[in-house]
């Protein structure tokens, strides 16, 4: 380009300062261009940061939809389903059929169940089969593909913990007042005595003052930052929680203290996870990806243990058969 400017120049068929003037603004050009090759990936990625950050916004919506209109419907916003949700019921699955997004594969099938505050229920199954997307549709954050689900919304006592709770630099005071609505007088003495009862005493023995600005994320393991998330369900005064493998960088001992912490407290819930030592804090269980019958889900008592399943306590339910192998 500046080559042919050049010939043109000295042809004298422009003045010195077009020529000038032209070379400028073709450098500037090329800079943005320069610009965009050399950041690519990064664009690339902030669109679809963006995306996300949209979807994300939209589901936020749709969570405050449900904190003004009280429980929230995946399957169907309509009136008829809202009565699905008998008083003191939390959750409510009927005939409920989950497929990944792209509704290529079917993760559970059939299932009805109905939660209340004195449900205590365990999802086990092998790693990819569906826990975490069963929890998501309790939750109301994905549809099933057929049948219904109604879940109550977070402002009647519905929380979510996933198994890597978000934590964030700042005082403890806000680590804990992590929800809206919780006490916000909460007095230092209360903030320790909690530490305290999900075995987080370290941390506040290694405090100056509860206000002082710490990087928690780098301060706290991850074990630590499940308590903390704990700690924040406890002072939200929860009636529901959805347990998403929550305990598994918990030692034992102090799995066992949050689960009784939580039984203590009056508050259902549905937890995902692995060990054994869950058992006893549950009095029914879910197990994702073990028989494939064309019968549909059923409720087997526990005279008929399965291979997994086998130590339960006596009592415990297995819910079987929700599951598709295609
Ligand atoms: N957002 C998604 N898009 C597509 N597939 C997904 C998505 N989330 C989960 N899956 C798929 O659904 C299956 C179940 O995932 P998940 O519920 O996370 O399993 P689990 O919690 O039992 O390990 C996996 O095969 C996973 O790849
Ligand atoms: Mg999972």
């Amino acid at each position: 380009m500046l080559i042919s400017l050049w010939s043109v120049y000295f042809k004298d068929e422009i003045e010195f300062g077009v020529f000038t003037q032209v070379s400028i603004a073709f450098s500037v050009v090329k800079r943005v261009f320069s610009f965009i090759v050399d950041n690519f990936p990064d664009i690339a990625n902030l669109i679809s940061n963006g995306q996300r950050l949209s979807e994300i916004g939209h589901g936020f919506d749709l969570s405050v939809h449900d904190f003004e209109t009280g429980p929230s419907l995946s399957a169907s916003h309509s009136a008829p389903e809202a009565k699905l949700l008998a008083p003191g019921v939390m959750i409510h699955v009927e005939s409920a059929t989950l497929k990944i997004p792209s509704g290529e594969r079917t993760l559970v099938r059939n299932l009805s169940i109905d939660l209340d505050q004195e449900s205590r229920f365990l999802i086990v199954g092998s790693s990819g089969c569906g826990k975490t997307s069963l929890l998501r549709t309790f939750s109301g954050l994905w549809s099933p593909a057929s049948g219904v689900v109604a879940s109550r919304g977070f402002r009647d006592g519905v929380i979510f913990v996933p198994q890597k709770p978000y934590v964030f630099s700042g005082s403890l005071r806000e680590q804990l007042l992590f929800y809206p609505d919780v006490e916000l007088d909460l007095n230092q003495e209360r903030m320790y005595t909690l530490l305290d009862s999900v075995s987080l005493s370290s941390v506040h023995q290694t405090l100056e003052s509860s206000e002082a600005f710490i990087d928690w994320p780098k301060v706290l393991s991850v074990g630590e930052q499940q308590r903390i998330a704990f700690a924040r369900v406890l002072l939200a005064k929860v009636k529901f929680v959805l347990l998403d493998e929550s305990t598994s960088a918990l030692d034992i001992p102090t799995e066992r203290a949050v689960c009784q912490l939580l039984q203590d407290a009056g508050a259902g819930y549905v937890s995902v996870g692995h060990r054994s030592s869950l058992l006893p804090f549950n009095d029914s269980v879910l197990e994702l990806g073990l028989i494939v019958t064309a019968a549909g889900a059923c409720v087997m008592p526990m005279t008929m243990p399965s291979r997994r399943l086998d130590g339960l306590p006596q009592g415990v339910l297995a819910f079987k058969d929700c599951w598709d192998a295609s």
